[in-house]
């Protein structure tokens, strides 16, 4: 298998880390390279402003154009460190998280500046293109409300300041993922998964329609 990098996308507690790992596993078992990793973050120095974005007191946010900014600050890091290295090895890529969440988070929910995403998605399509890779991204589609409940009984608590808003804000992310394709560069290419279904049906659902 060439190299590819494959995006999970979709909104909290839609299981894209679950496919992520069950996807790399089946892989690897099958004998590929696979590199897993994940956004914001994804290398050492893209955890440091990882933490930056994520460890915020409610009412003491960046402003919206400085949050993007540091998404694109902690992508072209990541981008740096570990996507590119690993697609020029051959490698396959699953990034848990990748661009498609900007445009749904920070555009299209947040009403955010879409020039400024438009200029740096720009940027990343300079970098990723060269490569001739395959660029995919799946959505991992469900409605928040049952996302909601998933994440209550597994116990994870309001985390932080993204998963505390309002359930509006997240049918609203959902619709941003839904219109995301007409946004980015024609590169790539996006599937929908349906991840109301078991990790198991998802997992099966994403190796047929990513051809994995
Ligand atoms: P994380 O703990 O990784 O959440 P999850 O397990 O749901 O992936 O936190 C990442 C949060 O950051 C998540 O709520 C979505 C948000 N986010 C953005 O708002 N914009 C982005 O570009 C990215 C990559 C994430």
């Amino acid at each position: 298998m060439s190299a590819r990098l494959v995006m999970i996308e979709g909104g909290d507690g839609s299981g894209k880390s679950t496919l992520v790992h069950n996807l790399a596993e089946a892989l690897k078992k099958e004998g590929q390279e696979v590199v897993t990793t994940r956004e914001p973050g994804g290398s050492p120095k893209a955890e440091e402003i990882r933490r930056l974005i994520l460890q915020r007191e409610t009412g003491d946010n960046f402003s919206p154009d400085a949050e993007m900014l540091l998404f694109y600050a902690t992508r072209m890091q990541h981008l740096f460190d570990t996507v590119v290295p690993a697609l020029k090895r051959g490698e396959m890529v699953i990034c848990d998280r990748f661009e498609v969440s900007t445009f749904a988070y920070q555009i299209h929910a947040r009403s955010g500046n879409e020039p400024l995403f438009a200029k740096l998605h720009q940027e990343v399509v300079r970098l990723l293109k060269p490569l001739n890779v395959h660029c995919v991204y799946a959505h991992c589609d469900i409605d928040p409300e049952i996302a909601a409940k998933r994440v209550m009984s597994a116990g994870r608590l309001l985390p932080d300041v993204f998963d505390a808003r309002e359930q509006a804000f997240h049918e609203k992310v959902r619709e941003g993922y839904k219109v995301a394709s007409q946004h980015l560069d024609t590169m790539f290419e996006h599937v929908v998964l349906d991840a109301s279904k078991t990790p198991e049906e998802v997992l099966a659902e994403a190796r047929n329609k990513l051809n994995l």
